[in-house]
């Protein structure tokens, strides 16, 4: 695992979208999975700057998200497709059609992950997968407990990420009680992870994450078995890990001090 820790939130998201840049550019039908949340947010800000400003290609790319929530029509504001659609895929020369995300409105929801599944194996398996973290350690929607092996599968979501996600709800209330989500063992065989985390709410769960063997209490930990994970952090995210062994992390930069 390699980390790399920049001073604030913005130049963390900037080397995140670099990356993606740089291998989009680099291979133009790349596979990319793509993640939600606040943290990613400023992620996409920047790869859309790099499509309007210097022409960043995404007409030959296709997008994985990584989950959705269950009984959310795309149309919701609050369907991970809606923020996809709003903060990335419209604003960009991406075809919807090359753009996936599971259906949390299908009548048969496991069939729907067998779909999923089939799909991005269809598609070549994903290339690069920008994950977030949550405050439990979830990555997708993979809570603890996940299977390390998991595919692609409906999740029931823990109290702490109702907690988390509800405040994102008009009505906290209507915030799915699932969702469907990549499992554990399909992050794992994306063939490069690329976790982002900033802020000091997260640096507790970095710490677990970057200092336990993989264990399915913090799946996020399953990206120590990954042969190709890099972590970016910002100095807030990364304020627990001074002075602690990292087993197996290379620290590639650190623009912390
Ligand atoms: C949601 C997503 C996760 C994401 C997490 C972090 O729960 N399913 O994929 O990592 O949010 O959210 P934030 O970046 O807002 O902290």
């Amino acid at each position: 695992m390699n980390l790399i820790i920049h001073p604030d939130a913005a130049s963390a998201a900037n080397a995140a979208a670099a990356m993606m840049a740089q291998a989009l550019a680099a291979h133009p039908r790349l596979v990319l999975g793509l993640a939600t949340g606040g943290t990613v947010e400023p992620v996409y800000a920047r790869l859309v700057e790099l499509h309007r400003q210097h022409s960043l290609d995404f007409s030959r790319c296709r997008t994985f998200n990584l989950d959705e929530y269950v009984g959310l029509p795309a149309h919701h504001r609050n369907s991970y497709r809606h923020f996809m659609n709003e903060r990335l895929f419209l604003q960009v020369n991406l075809e919807l059609a090359n753009t996936h995300l599971p259906d949390g409105t299908a009548p048969d929801l496991s069939a729907e992950c067998l779909r999923y599944e089939s799909e991005i194996a269809a598609s070549g398996g994903i290339d690069l997968q920008l994950l977030g973290i949550g405050q439990n350690g979830h990555i997708g929607f993979n809570e603890p407990g996940a299977e390390l092996d998991s595919r692609t599968h409906v999740q029931t979501l823990s109290a702490t990420t109702r907690a988390q996600n509800s405040r994102l709800f008009t009505a906290p209330d209507q915030m799915p009680a699932q969702a469907i989500t990549m499992g554990l063992g399909t992050i794992r065989d994306c063939r490069q992870c690329l976790l982002l985390a900033t802020g000091r709410e997260k640096a507790g769960i970095i710490r677990q994450t970057l200092t336990s063997a993989p264990t399915p209490a913090i799946p996020a930990t399953v990206l120590h078995e990954h042969p190709d994970c890099t972590v970016i952090l910002d100095a807030a995210a990364a304020s627990q890990l001074e002075g602690l062994q990292l087993p197996g992390v290379a620290l590639l930069t650190n623009q912390w001090k």
